[in-house]
């Protein structure tokens, strides 16, 4: 699905490096990021959570991607872009007037807005240390660079694998602390302490901070476990494998169902209970994957947290929310949600 990725571990490795390099790049930007989407919010009546944490997914991704990028580019990319998110998992065909015809259009002007920023650059000598520059410079063992059309590949790609995901977690989390008031109390103890040192200070939020908020990073692992986004993945046997006296002939395909190990007893007790304190113990090898496992393991797993990170520290000091309806349920579309996106209102206000 992301054939930028090469099936060996150096360029993985690579790949990942370049990724949390750029984090610490962009960590400050961010910041902006997530409190401008939350004061936006903070405007609004009723909203759709996950619609809301869709927006705010995008722009950091755009940000990771381009560095910072001019408007009428990034309008073009988000107006494009929904349209394939919208019709992408339709049914394959591509007849004028389906939403599936309308999502193959949009991709391609996709594509000529990504040749249009790679021209721009090139014409202007412009050299980043994006996501974007470093599609432009990485080189294969024979010396060959990425054509356009695999650059932008790429890059819508890594916008879908970063988007729903990322928006479906922060989701989930905001039901989760909402459904246990007193964990959230006990998480803004946390961040307070974080937003009056730097208050007092007159500082923003260091990276140092981030990896030093015991509860708020337990809270996200808890939250990935229960609502296991990525809940499968699917895989082929290279070799006849033997599995517990069965045997999985070469070429089968094979299902690993995350969602069935993380909500299995025997690795995680009481494994349908909202629990952030299981993650005072590692869990088992192989028993947590909420970012997938081996070379195809998701390189966005640091870029996805720290973000996370921050846009919580900023809602938990700054905002509160309420769900409103208190619908039960789920939606896939295709993650899993909270049905309707989890209705509510956000509000500002001081602690
Ligand atoms: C909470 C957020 C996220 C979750 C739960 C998640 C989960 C996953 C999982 C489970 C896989 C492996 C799929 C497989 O094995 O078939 C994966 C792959 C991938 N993810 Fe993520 N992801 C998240 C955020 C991100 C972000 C922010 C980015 C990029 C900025 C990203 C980029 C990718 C890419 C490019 C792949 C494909 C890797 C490959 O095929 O080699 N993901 N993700």
């Amino acid at each position: 699905m992301f054939p930028f990725l090469q099936p060996n571990h150096s360029a993985a490795d690579e790949y990942v490096l370049s990724f949390i390099t750029l984090l610490i790049r962009v960590g400050g930007l961010k910041k902006k990021e997530a409190l401008s989407s939350l004061q936006s919010l903070a405007n609004m009546p009723i909203v759709s959570t996950y619609q809301e944490m869709k927006k705010f997914a995008f722009d950091v991704g755009i940000l990771a991607i381009f560095g910072h990028l001019e408007c009428s580019y990034k309008e073009m990319l988000k107006h494009n872009y929904n349209i394939v998110d919208k019709g992408y998992n339709f049914f394959p065909m591509n007849l004028p007037g389906t939403s599936y015809h309308r999502a193959l259009m949009a991709r391609k002007r996709l594509k000529t807005t990504v040749s249009e920023i790679i021209r721009e650059r090139r014409e202007k000598s412009i050299l980043k240390t994006d996501f974007l520059g470093h599609l432009l410079d990485v080189k294969d063992d024979k010396g060959r660079v990425l054509t356009q059309e695999q650059i932008a590949d790429n890059i819508i790609g890594v916008l879908f694998a970063a988007q729903d995901t990322t928006a479906s977690c922060l989701t989930w989390i905001l039901k989760y602390l909402h459904d246990n008031q007193k964990l959230l109390e006990a998480v803004k103890d946390e961040q307070r302490a974080i937003y009056e040192e730097n208050s007092r200070e007159k500082k923003s939020l260091t990276w140092g901070q981030t990896r030093n908020m015991p509860l708020t990073h337990k809270v996200i692992l808890e939250s990935l476990r229960m609502a296991s986004i990525i809940s499968f993945t699917f895989r082929e046997a290279v070799d006849d494998v033997e599995y517990k006296g069965y045997l999985i002939p070469k070429g089968w395909k094979v299902m690993p169902l995350f969602r069935n190990i993380h909500h299995n007893p025997k690795y995680f007790s009481n494994p349908e209970v909202f629990d952030p304190s299981r993650f005072e113990v590692n869990p088992k090898p192989n028993t947590f994957m909420p970012f997938g496992s081996g070379v195809h393991a998701c390189p966005g797993n640091e870029l996805a947290k720290i973000q996370i990170l921050i846009y919580l520290h900023h809602l938990i000091s700054k905002f509160r929310w309420e769900v409103v309806g208190g619908e039960e349920g789920i939606e896939y579309g295709p993650f899993p949600i909270p049905r309707n996106g989890l209705l509510a209102t956000f509000r500002q206000h001081s602690l």
